[in-house]
């Protein structure tokens, strides 16, 4: 089974969570765009009474597009369920997210949330997060001090990888928020609270990819098994 027809069948045994009346959280990415398809289609066949706040401006147009009714944060400030995809997770359910560059937003969502649910193909599990570069969202001003901030922040932990600036078009990517985005290659990390609370220190550090204590479950596609973690 390739990835693409692995995050279809996650999303759709998620959609089996989904509810009428639900305020939902809806992420970013191609598996919550699997996810956003499939909702779309109780929606219109089903009359499914939900509705949903986006964690990016992508993931605002395909809902528009497909039909899915969206509200704000500030119109809809608790929610009963964020659905979203995950670049890594681990055995504790904690996640890198924001290879797609909507960290910022998913992660406000999902603090918003009573529960998360990640969907995910089975090649996003990992033993320990870190392979996947952690994306760290910064504010353009002082963007030199922040990195050099970062990097001595990651150091004191023992991780040295080197930080890339995500470019998109030969120009620095910006975020829907207007920030940018350092992909830290730092490899494993042994502590991801401990560097979470290192970055959140730097005062340029708008926010960064490290989930911890968001996820409630994981539904991961493997192979014709569906594995669902936490509850
Ligand atoms: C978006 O910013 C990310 O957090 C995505 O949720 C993550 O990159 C997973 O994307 P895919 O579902 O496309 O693999």
């Amino acid at each position: 089974m390739d990835a693409a027809e692995g995050k279809r069948r996650a999303a759709a045994a998620a959609l089996a969570e989904v509810q009428a009346g639900m305020r939902l959280g809806i992420g970013t990415g191609s598996t919550a765009e699997a996810f956003i398809h499939l909702l779309a289609v109780r929606v219109r066949d089903e009359g499914l009474r939900v509705v949903g706040v986006p964690t990016s401006e992508r993931t605002a147009a395909l809902c528009r597009d497909l039909g899915v009714p969206l509200t704000t944060l500030d119109e809809l400030p608790e929610l009963d369920l964020t659905i979203d995809g995950a670049d890594e997770i681990d055995g504790a359910l904690r996640l890198v997210k924001g290879g797609g560059g909507a960290l910022l937003r998913e992660k406000i969502v999902a603090a918003s949330s009573a529960r998360m649910i990640v969907i995910a193909d089975g090649s996003k599990t990992v033993e320990a997060l870190g392979a996947f570069p952690l994306p760290i969202e910064i504010n353009p001003f002082g963007a030199v001090a922040t990195r050099l901030q970062i990097e001595k922040a990651a150091s004191r932990l023992g991780l040295n990888g080197p930080l890339a600036l995500r470019r998109r078009d030969d120009r620095p990517f910006v975020t829907d928020g207007g920030h940018h985005i350092l992909d830290a290659s730092f490899g494993r990390i042994p502590d991801p609270e401990a560097l979470s609370a290192s970055l959140h220190a730097v005062p340029g550090v708008v926010e960064h990819g490290l989930f911890i204590g968001m996820a409630t479950a994981a539904v991961i596609a493997r192979g014709e098994d569906i594995e669902v973690r936490g509850a």
